[in-house]
């Protein structure tokens, strides 16, 4: 469910027609609206409520948005951040530091440090290594970090390969063969108050299979530190769950997946961590565009738009699905390849795919766009970096701006030596 919806023959976000925010902001832009962030917020705590007790911790790089995070942490949500950068946007955003995750598999000595000097709540360690540099880190200071240790639990997530993260041969985590000793030699470092285990095999996932694999070695893993001796208080399943981009994609709703967690969790005795992003952004958010011109292909015609693969990266990376719709539709359908300006050939959003019928100067949204959209953005072919608007209800706010190439030049300097 979500509150881009068709009123009298127009899209809407909310109560605000499309078109309001694409005449006073112009395209491309991506629309957010606060209602649906709140719902999948709920909803997604909701299927989690016989799991005992938990806690939600947003990845920040499904949206960074300021705004965005601002709203889910009025619902309660704390953050999982991959960098320094997005550590700052967490506390930025309001989110307490306790309830601050650091995940990544390369964090710095520098992002370390930071994450001690803000007192986040838990750092989920990628290798010994890095547990090795942390305690040093913390206990150079006399303290002890918060921490667990990412497995690698060697299940095939069944999603696109470039979102997969849990098989033996990725780069993430230990080696769940590798993992007791490993924990049982950070476990007697000074700087380190390691209390459980961390998981995370990809996203997208349309199905619950691999993940009850996952959990269910988990629990292993939970009872062979437990009999070596480990206190084990905190289990960080990770995110992953899927959302639908076709109208026909059918993923496991949250309370279906609450149940899986519930069953397999069952006796653990632990705080459940989460990790979710794609579930409570994508679905949020849209991105407007407009059509510049049509022009005929061979197979089908081109509609070209303003927004381009620079705006949204998913269909040139992973070809992805967003699904197409006019703001304004006539009910006739075209066969149509709608591409961007960009020049390159990965730069198309549906190729030869049957959608609404469009016309030059004619608005356009693709749909799913709240997940990885704005926030993987670039400013390719000197193009501006594309801006972002929050609906609440009958108000909006621009939360991002547009950056334009002046403002990016303006960083950029031409050496004395080469004038
Ligand atoms: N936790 C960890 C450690 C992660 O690496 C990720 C995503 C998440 C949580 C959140 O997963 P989610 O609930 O959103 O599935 N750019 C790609 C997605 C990359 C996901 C990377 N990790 C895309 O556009 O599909």
């Amino acid at each position: 469910m979500d509150h881009f919806q068709l009123k009298n023959g127009v899209l809407y976000a909310e109560d605000i027609p499309v078109p309001q925010i694409a005449a006073e902001v112009g395209t491309p832009v991506y629309i957010y609206s606060r209602a649906t962030l709140e719902r999948h917020a709920r909803v997604f705590r909701q299927g989690l409520k016989d799991v005992g007790k938990i806690h939600l911790a947003f990845a920040v790089k499904a949206n960074p948005n300021l705004a965005v995070l601002r709203v889910l942490a009025n619902q309660g949500y704390g953050a999982d951040v991959v960098s320094g950068g997005e550590l700052e946007r967490a506390l930025a955003a309001g989110m307490k530091p306790e309830d601050i995750v650091f995940s990544g598999v390369g964090k710095t000595r520098a992002e370390l440090t930071l994450g001690l000097d803000k007192g986040i709540g838990q750092f989920n360690l990628e290798s010994e290594e890095e547990g090795q540099l942390l305690a040093e880190i913390a206990a150079a200071r006399g303290a002890q970090a918060p921490a667990t240790l990412r497995v690698n639990p060697d299940v095939d997530a069944g999603t696109h390969a470039k979102i997969s993260t849990g098989k033996k041969e990725n780069k993430f985590g230990v080696g769940i063969d590798v993992a007791p000793n490993i924990y049982a030699r950070l476990s007697k470092l000074d700087g380190l108050n390691l209390r459980g285990v961390a998981v995370h095999i990809g996203s997208q996932l349309q199905n619950l299979d691999p993940l009850e694999k996952c959990y269910a070695r988990m629990g292993e893993l939970v009872e062979q530190l437990r009999g070596a001796g480990h206190e084990i208080s905190h289990v960080d399943l990770g995110g992953g769950l899927g959302v639908p981009y076709k109208p026909e994609d059918n993923p496991p709703s949250p309370a279906d997946y609450g149940a899986m967690v519930e069953r397999v969790t069952k006796g653990w005795n632990v705080t459940l961590m989460f990790e979710p992003g794609r579930v409570i952004a994508g679905n949020s958010g849209i991105m407007a565009t407009q059509v510049i011109r049509i022009k005929p292909g061979v197979n089908s015609d081109f509609v070209i738009v303003d927004a381009a693969m620079n705006d949204l990266m998913r269909p040139a990376i992973y070809d992805a699905w967003h699904h197409f719709e006019a703001v304004e539709p006539t009910g006739e359908t075209m066969i149509a390849s709608i591409v961007g300006p960009i020049c390159e050939s990965s730069d198309i959003f549906t190729k030869e795919r049957k959608v609404d019928r469009v016309a030059t100067d004619d608005l356009g949204i693709f749909r799913t766009a709240g997940a990885y959209g704005a926030t993987m953005a670039n400013t390719y072919n000197s193009r501006p970096l594309v801006p972002e608007v929050l609906v609440d209800g009958d108000k909006y706010a621009v939360v991002a701006e547009r950056i334009e190439p002046a403002t990016i030049m303006a960083a950029e300097q031409v050496p004395d030596w080469l004038k």
